[in-house]
């Protein structure tokens, strides 16, 4: 696979919480696989990575981060310097790179497939520049569908669930509407539910905004506030406006393959 294909959802979307679920065991079981706010959900040790097309390119050198619990932090830097080809590592799609990628403190390296894909399904919420809602669908189906994957409830749970998500993210009017019926800062709501349907503990963004206007960009932005401050899920987002990213808790600055700030 290569960094420039989009990260497909798991053909579905993928995962995270309850905005508005007590964190019981019940409700989040990964969420308390992390003890408290302060420990690292994600940890990326000297990861690199080159594109042998058809000469070897280094598009990652070394790249070392974390991001605690509960963290809301955004990755910057020009186009081409590699945000895109670390994220689809990150999110376990890309298996070829050296270094070490730890997920909830569960290193993934020499992992299975499935094991990758049960990590992805069940840890990892995906959000993108295009929302990759599936236009056959209704909106409610697309919000399910990383939900009846995972297998973790019952079909009629998973509904109740996805309602919920909708309701959350004042989409549920539109829950039986298709898919293709919606603007485009009604679908990037929808998949922002979609993210969250399983409770993940770290949702990742590629230019999660970057196709929407100012408003829509602020709501998208106020949405993931607020899904880091009260439930404690992490965000890594990658994004090209300054103005988005001034406004998390931390800046990740790439340049050239590496992190600079
Ligand atoms: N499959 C590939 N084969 C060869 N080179 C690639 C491949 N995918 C990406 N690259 C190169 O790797 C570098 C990093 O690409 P990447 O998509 O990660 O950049 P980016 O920081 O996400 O850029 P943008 O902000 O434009 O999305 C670029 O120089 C790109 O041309
Ligand atoms: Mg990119």
């Amino acid at each position: 696979m290569t960094s420039t294909e989009p990260i497909t959802p798991n053909s579905d979307g993928s995962t995270a919480g309850d905005p508005a679920a007590p964190k019981t065991s019940a409700m989040s079981p990964a969420l308390d696989a992390a003890d408290s706010r302060g420990s690292n959900i994600l940890e990326v040790r000297n990861v690199s990575k080159s594109f042998h097309d058809p000469v070897t390119v280094p598009v990652l050198k070394k790249v070392s981060l974390e991001v605690k619990r509960g963290e809301f932090v955004s990755i910057t830097g020009k186009s081409g310097c590699g945000k895109s080809t670390l994220l689809y590592i990150l999110s376990t799609m890309d298996t070829d790179y050296e270094g070490e990628v730890m997920i909830d403190a569960e290193p993934t390296r020499g992992l299975s497939g499935e094991r990758l894909a049960r990590i992805r399904n069940e840890k990892i919420g995906f959000v993108f520049q295009f929302h990759y809602l599936l236009p056959e669908f209704s909106v409610l189906k697309n919000v399910m569908l990383p939900g009846l994957k995972l297998g973790k409830h019952s079909a009629e749970e998973v509904e109740h669930r996805a309602m919920k998500r909708l309701r959350d993210l004042d989409m549920h009017e539109h829950a039986f509407k298709g898919a293709n019926q919606l603007s485009g800062g009604q679908k990037q709501r929808v998949a922002i539910a979609r993210s969250l349907i399983n409770d993940p503990l770290i949702i990742m963004g590629d230019e999660p905004t970057g196709n929407l206007d100012s408003r829509n960009s602020g709501i998208v932005f106020d949405i993931f506030k607020s899904i880091s401050a009260h439930h404690e899920q992490s965000l890594l987002v990658v994004t090209h406006d300054n103005d988005f990213a001034s406004r998390t808790d931390r800046i990740i600055e790439m340049d050239d393959g590496k992190v600079i700030g």
